[in-house]
C-alpha cells in the first residue's frame, strides 16, 4: 500500500476552504486556533510513518485524552469499573447531564464528560499524583519526554467549564463521586489540555492496534481484553451522538476532542490522527472526517 501518495492525494484534494463549521470557542483559549491548520500521520506496524501537512504541530487533544484515561483507569480496577460507567452509545451530545437523573448518576459511556469526570474521580481517589502519571503514561507511549499540558488551555476551561463543575455536583448528589469536586475538574481539564501532534497521536493509539503492546520494544501496557473493550467503545461511543455517522463513514474505531483533533486505529495494521480545528455541529473535526473517510476508502480498509 503507498499510503504516503494517499496522503498526498487527500491533501491536494482537500482544504479548509471547503467547509463551513467554526473552531471551538466555548473554552476561549481555542478560539486562538488558526482555522486554516491540516495535518494527518500515518504510522504503520512495520513502524513507518507516513504523515503531511501540520502534522508536527502541537494542539489540545481535549476529549482524545479520555481515551489514555480509561486505559490506565482498567489498569487499575479491570472490569470492576463498569460498575460506575456504563458502556451504550449516549446519543446525547457530549457534556449533556438529561440520562443522568433517570439512569441514577451512572454515565452512559466513558467517553461523553459525565463518564471521564467519573474516571477523573477514580484516578484522583487511586493515584498519588494523578496529573503527573498521565503525563508518565503519555510521555512512554508516545516515547516523548516533552509531552506537556498547556497551561492556558487549562486555565481558560477552567473559567468557563460551569457545565462540567455542574456534571461532578450533580454525580455526586448521585452517589457515584467519591472526591472533592475540585481536584477532579482540576485533573479534567488539565488531561484535555494536553498538547500533541498528530505523529504523537499516531504513536500513542499504536498500542490499541497492537493487542497492548508498544510496537517498537513489545512491551505490555494493557492487556488484549482491555484493548478489545477499549476498542469497542471507540467504535460505538468515540463521537457521541456522531458515533453512527463515523462508523458509517470511515470505519474504524477511533475518538475525537474539540482541538480538532481525531485518532483511529485498525487493528494489527495501523493509527492514524488528524487534525483541522474547524468542527461541525457535533464538536468533532468537520474536515478531518472527510479525510479519514477518503483514507479509509482510497486503502479499500477499514474494519467492515
Ligand atoms: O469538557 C469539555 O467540554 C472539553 N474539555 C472536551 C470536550 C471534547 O473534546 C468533546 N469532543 N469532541
Amino acid at each position: 500500500m503507498d499510503y504516503q501518495k494517499i496522503l498526498n492525494t487527500i491533501h491536494e484534494e482537500m482544504s479548509y476552504r471547503d467547509v463551513k463549521g467554526k473552531v471551538a470557542s466555548y473554552i476561549p483559549e481555542l478560539a486562538k486556533i488558526d482555522r486554516k491548520k491540516f495535518g494527518m500521520h500515518v504510522y504503520c506496524g512495520d513502524q513507518q510513518h507516513f504523515s503531511f501537512g501540520d502534522s508536527n504541530e502541537n494542539f489540545s487533544i481535549q476529549s482524545i485524552s479520555k481515551v489514555f484515561t480509561l486505559a490506565m483507569t482498567m489498569r487499575i480496577m479491570g472490569e470492576d469499573l463498569w460498575d460506575r460507567v456504563d458502556v451504550e452509545p449516549s446519543g446525547d451530545p457530549f457534556n449533556s447531564l438529561t440520562q443522568l437523573e433517570y439512569e441514577h448518576g451512572i454515565p452512559r459511556n466513558p467517553f461523553i464528560n459525565a463518564g471521564a469526570l467519573v474516571i477523573s474521580d477514580i484516578l484522583v481517589d487511586q493515584l498519588h499524583d494523578p496529573k503527573q502519571e498521565l503525563l508518565n503514561f503519555v510521555r512512554k507511549i508516545t516515547g516523548d519526554p516533552n509531552i506537556h499540558y498547556d497551561k492556558r488551555v487549562a486555565a481558560s476551561e477552567k473559567a468557563t467549564g460551569y457545565r462540567n463543575v455542574a456534571l461532578v455536583n450533580y454525580i455526586k448528589a448521585l452517589g457515584n463521586i467519591k472526591c472533592d469536586v475540585e481536584p477532579i475538574v482540576d485533573f479534567y481539564f488539565h488531561q484535555c489540555s494536553l498538547a500533541m501532534n498528530c505523529k504523537d497521536l499516531a504513536k500513542a493509539f499504536m498500542i490499541f492496534a497492537n493487542k497492548g503492546r508498544m510496537l517498537e520494544t513489545g512491551e505490555k501496557i494493557l492487556k488484549p481484553k482491555t484493548v478489545k473493550r477499549i476498542n469497542a467503545l471507540m467504535q460505538t461511543c468515540g463521537f457521541y451522538d456522531e458515533a453512527g455517522e463515523f462508523s458509517f463513514q470511515v470505519g474504524l474505531p477511533g475518538k475525537s476532542g474539540v482541538g480538532g483533533g481525531i485518532v483511529a486505529i485498525h487493528p494489527n495494521n495501523y493509527s492514524v490522527a488528524v487534525w483541522s480545528p474547524i468542527l461541525n455541529e457535533k464538536g468533532n473535526s468537520e474536515l478531518g472526517m472527510k479525510a479519514l473517510e477518503r483514507f479509509t476508502t482510497l486503502t479499500g480498509v477499514s474494519v467492515f
